[in-house]
């Protein structure tokens, strides 16, 4: 019997080492220790045994039990550690692998211009300040002394709401509210963005575009601080090189007015089509203001003076990136958009 025993403790050994899977080795334990199993059956026979043989075989027969347990122990330790192995070996991460970089937008072309404004302005001193795209007429036009029969207050030229609101058709009305707001206190120096609209469309008009509004108020301003001013921003604009001319102009809030010209960014002054072969291209209006306009609002022309200027955003950004159409700013077209800046 002692034998049978070890060549069962032989045979199993055997088996275990070759177990390939847990599941295996469960049956393995279940054949020869379960209660069913090789070494029960053999110890069953015990009974028939001199019980002077008995203790001795008992003893070997617990031996073997508790060695083949170690040996299934062992076997399911070697078989879970080469499974976790084999998982890391399949999952291992490559840090050095290129990731999946997320697609970053970029900033509209009229964003890049009108920070680049802002920007300018504040390092002068100026404030940004906004108003409402719908406007009354009193501030659109009657405080900045356009006569009742201007034509932008044609019904044709400009999107009325009722008789008396409308869009504002330019950013100018911002100089009144804020004059109104801060008189008779000086200086006065703000730039004002935003929307505008007129009924107009064609490849350098668009029905809704935007300005940028300035104005100074303050004792002895003089037309040379708008020349100073409006030179130094279409210089940072356009180029340090860049020709600048004032040519006399009118505009009912301003006395004298001046539209600002610089030299043709395509043909640097030569003369071409893109400035009509005049060598100048026109990108502001500007002016002293108006004393009625100073009056309306609540200082005393006698005491004090500004100078406004206002620009078109789209005209600026078209000028500076040589864009030929304004209606490619608004079409949201991103091989148009993607072209200009990053992030
Ligand atoms: N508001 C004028 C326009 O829209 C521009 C302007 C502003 C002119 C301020 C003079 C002073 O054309």
């Amino acid at each position: 019997m002692q034998e049978q025993l070890k060549a069962l403790e032989g045979e199993a050994r055997g088996e275990i080492e070759q177990a390939a899977t847990l599941e295996q080795v469960e049956e393995l334990r279940v054949r020869y220790l379960g209660r069913k199993g090789k070494l029960t059956l053999i110890l069953r026979g015990m009974k028939d045994l001199p019980s002077d043989e008995r203790p001795l075989v008992g003893k070997l027969g617990n031996e073997i039990r508790a060695r083949l347990e170690d040996l299934l122990q062992q076997r399911r330790i070697s078989l879970q550690e080469s499974l976790k192995r084999e998982r890391l070996e399949r999952e291992r991460l490559d840090v050095t692998m290129p990731g999946a970089r997320p697609r970053l937008g970029n900033k509209h072309p009229l964003t890049l211009v009108l920070e680049e404004i802002k920007e300018i302005f504040m390092g002068l001193g100026f404030s940004v300040v906004e108003g409402p795209e719908i406007e009354t007429d009193y501030y659109n036009f009657e405080a900045l002394n356009l006569p009742p029969n201007h034509p932008a207050r044609d019904m044709q030229d400009s999107f009325y709401i009722t008789e008396k609101i409308l869009l504002r058709t330019h950013t100018s009305p911002v100089q009144a509210r804020t004059m109104e707001r801060t008189a008779p206190a000086v200086p006065v120096r703000i730039i004002c963005p935003g929307k505008v609209y007129r009924r107009d469309a064609d490849s350098t008009h668009s029905p809704m575009f935007h300005q940028v509004e300035g104005l100074v108020v303050d004792r002895n301003v003089t037309l040379a601080h708008l020349k100073g001013v409006l030179t130094h921003f279409a210089r940072e604009v356009f180029g340090a090189d860049r020709k600048v001319r004032f040519r006399p102009s009118y505009f009912p809030f301003t006395e004298p007015s001046a539209e600002v010209d610089i030299s043709c960014v395509i043909c640097g002054g030569r003369g071409c089509r893109v400035c009509s072969h005049t060598g100048w291209l026109e990108i502001l209006g500007s002016g002293l203001v108006h004393p009625r306009v100073l009056a309306m609002s609540g200082y005393d022309p006698d005491k004090v003076s500004g100078f406004a200027f206002g620009m078109g955003v789209e005209r600026i950004a078209m000028l500076k990136y040589g864009i030929d159409d304004i209606r490619l700013f608004f079409e949201n077209n991103l091989r148009f958009l993607e072209q200009f800046g990053i992030g």
